[in-house]
């Protein structure tokens, strides 16, 4: 067993680090009160090749592997959650899904721009009454012979009104339940595809999250990604990957409270002392670095088991369940360790308390993480 990481794997680290404290620290409270989506950030940052990573050369894509997207996503997260949610729906759900299941001409037509971060991407999943439940979706795509004609509305989409290429999944055929459902590359551009209002959230402001409206779109037959009926599956294959970035997301988010809480513990005084100096400041940081360090194991390992052909749908879901439960735990001590500071805005552990809190919900919510390990474990 080798945990050391490869000279390549701590050069990417350390770019994406240099990047986050850099190009996303300044700004990001600004960003987060105004609900400002980091577009000149995001531009760098697929010109650094964050938002392919994983994406073959061939393609315009980093070829990459699941690894150092962790590590990547981990640094990103530690300093803007807003930004690495738009990397990691980039990267995980619709470059990784086009590369994998997509024909050789979708490829050919939508990863070069989306790896490059030329473009952006989404995932149209949710709806108002398909979130945990997402066989029963009301969207759907008639086949009308050469195109299918697509009508619904999707909600919570992330990157809603940033993003040129839309992942929709929609319902073919009602009487197939599950196997009636397929994939669909949309273009913002076709006629009846509307952009619907912006969500006011508690967390994660800077990112871009909206519903989708489609009246009559004309998706053209060769924009169904794979086989007749294979949407339901390729949303949760998609998923499985998905969540190894969401778990590095709330790892980021869990590891950078505690290197600013590290930090605030060695500058701050009471009784005399920097607070680091009491045993009730140390028990608390001791926990923090133990959750952190096995967050990071179970995010390493699902990314380990995906680059190696393993099955990860297992390891995906615990890391992410377990990544953002410590990860809420994590912001809610950082704020507890500065105290009166860490409920303003200036010391930034009060946004990752808010921004935590997401990573509990999207891409299945911890309960469904629970019934994919418990299905698993059952077997
Ligand atoms: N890989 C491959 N196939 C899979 C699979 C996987 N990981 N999981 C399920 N399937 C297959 C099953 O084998 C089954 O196929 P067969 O009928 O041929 O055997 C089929 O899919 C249906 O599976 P289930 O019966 O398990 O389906 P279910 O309805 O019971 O699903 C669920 C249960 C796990 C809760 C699932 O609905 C789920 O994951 N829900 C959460 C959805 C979600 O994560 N939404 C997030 C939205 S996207 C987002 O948040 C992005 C963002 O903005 C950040």
């Amino acid at each position: 067993m080798e945990f050391n990481l490869t000279e390549e794997h701590l050069m990417i680290r350390q770019a994406a680090r240099d990047f986050a404290q850099t190009e996303l620290l300044p700004g990001v409270i600004e960003r987060d009160n105004e609900q400002k989506f980091p577009a000149e950030q995001i531009r760098k940052m697929g010109e650094l090749g964050f938002m392919g990573m994983m994406v073959s050369p061939e393609y315009g894509g980093g070829g990459m592997d699941t690894i150092s997207y962790v590590l990547a996503m981990e640094e990103i997260s530690k300093v803007d959650a807003s930004a690495s949610v738009c990397m990691s729906v980039n990267n995980s759900l619709v470059c990784w899904g086009i590369e994998t299941f997509g024909s050789e001409e979708q490829k050919k037509k939508y990863l070069p721009d989306l790896a490059t971060g030329r473009k952006i991407g989404a995932f149209c999943l949710s709806e108002p009454e398909a979130g945990s439940d997402a066989t029963s979706q009301r969207t759907t795509a008639i086949d009308m012979g050469d195109h299918y004609l697509l009508n619904g509305t999707k909600n919570w989409i992330t990157n809603g009104n940033s993003a040129s290429t839309y992942i929709v999944i929609a319902q073919t055929d009602v009487d197939k339940g599950h196997k009636g459902i397929n994939a669909f590359l949309v273009e913002r551009e076709s006629e009846g595809f509307q952009v619907g209002k912006k969500e006011d959230k508690m967390g994660i402001r800077g990112s871009d999250t909206h519903s989708i409206m489609f009246t009559n779109v004309k998706v053209p037959k060769e924009n169904r990604i794979g086989e007749d009926g294979f949407g339901f599956k390729f949303a949760m294959k998609v998923l499985s990957g998905g969540r190894i970035g969401i778990a590095a997301q709330a790892l980021g988010i869990a590891s950078g409270a505690l290197e600013l809480s590290v930090k605030y513990s060695k500058e701050r005084k009471a009784f005399g002392t920097e607070i680091m100096n009491h045993q009730a400041i140390q028990f608390k940081l001791a926990d923090m670095a133990t959750e952190v360090e096995a967050a990071r194991l179970l995010c390493l390992k699902a990314a380990w088991l995906k680059d190696t052909d393993g099955d990860y749908a297992m390891a995906s879901a615990q890391a992410k369940l377990f990544a953002s439960t410590i990860a809420m735990r994590i912001a809610t001590e950082a704020v507890q360790v500065h105290g009166g500071y860490g409920y303003v805005k200036e010391y930034h552990v009060e946004r990752m308390m808010r921004d935590a809190k997401i990573t509990q919900i999207y891409e299945g919510t911890s309960e469904v993480q629970k019934i994919v390990i418990a299905r698993e474990v059952l077997k």
